[in-house]
């Protein structure tokens, strides 16, 4: 059995080193392939998954290595798993805002055992292991205390939409369920806000294992609650991660609305 220590020093540095490598090719940031209306596939995603999977190859020849732009599906749960989002917030990156990040988790026999998400442009780096406390900068960090869902703030996103009508219907529920609705684009980055206690909750319906399996760590190490309300045939998620305190009663919102559309 490998460390959780070592494997978060892996994935850290393969977080941190995909991260630095996009960051110092910022002048490339419109060099996509492709853009479509609801996403864009960007060269740099690609090159830096190779840059983090070369660091997590070297130092486990044997595991599992697989990320967003992996032709492959998703690999069976066995054994040691690597997962890599190189750039989640890729359409912020290409239109030059600053809200992106490098995600990098490990699972052992589907347990994630650590995490490292990176912000290079907010220089912030959140890490967590399954038996350790979440992390900002080194620093321990807690999710916020907020029980009253008016005062609470809930980041969501509508990034790749199932259905038009429930992407609506699932954003008219948090307006009115929360305080402030937030959209910022990074379903990684706002899971680590979660986690930080700078928002109250976060979900989004749409989203795939490697946008939340480093974040959902580090939310339930900071004390908060991810949960995985709904796994699409595609493979498309619908994820809620709270403070721990506005769980049930977000969930009691959120998930008729997903059933209600199949
Ligand atoms: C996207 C971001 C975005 C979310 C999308 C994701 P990508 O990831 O996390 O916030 O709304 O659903 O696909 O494509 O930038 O890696
Ligand atoms: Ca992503």
């Amino acid at each position: 059995m490998c460390s959780s220590i070592h494997l978060l020093a892996i994935a850290t540095f393969a977080a941190r080193r995909a991260g630095e490598y996009v960051l110092a090719n910022l002048h490339r940031r419109t060099d996509a392939n492709a853009v479509h209306r609801l996403d864009v596939k960007h060269k740099l995603d690609v090159e830096a998954q190779e840059v983090a999977t070369g660091i997590i190859r070297q130092a486990f020849p044997d595991h599992v290595i697989f990320g967003e732009e992996s032709e492959t599906g998703i690999p069976s749960a066995d054994g040691y798993v690597w997962i890599i989002d190189p750039i989640d917030g890729t359409v912020n990156f290409f239109h030059g805002m600053h809200w992106w990040c490098s995600s990098v988790a490990v699972r052992h026999n589907g347990k994630a055992l650590a995490g490292a998400v990176f912000l290079p442009q907010v220089n912030e780096l959140f890490q967590a292991t399954a038996d350790g406390p979440a992390l900002c900068n080194g620093m321990p960090i807690r999710v916020s205390g907020t029980a009253s869902p008016e005062l609470a703030a809930f980041a969501t996103g509508m990034g790749k939409w199932r259905s038009e009508e429930l992407a609506y219907r699932l954003l008219r529920a948090i307006s009115d369920f929360a305080q402030r609705p937030r959209m910022f684009g990074s379903a990684a980055a706002d899971m680590c806000m979660v986690a930080a206690g700078r928002m109250d909750g976060f979900f989004e319906s749409g989203i795939h294992v490697w946008d939340m399996a480093a974040a959902g760590l580090i939310v339930e190490r900071a004390g908060g609650t991810a949960e995985v309300l709904r796994a699409f045939p595609d493979g498309c998620l619908a994820v809620l991660a709270t403070n721990g305190k506005l769980h049930a009663a977000s969930r009691d919102v959120l998930l008729p609305i997903l059933c209600e559309f199949g």
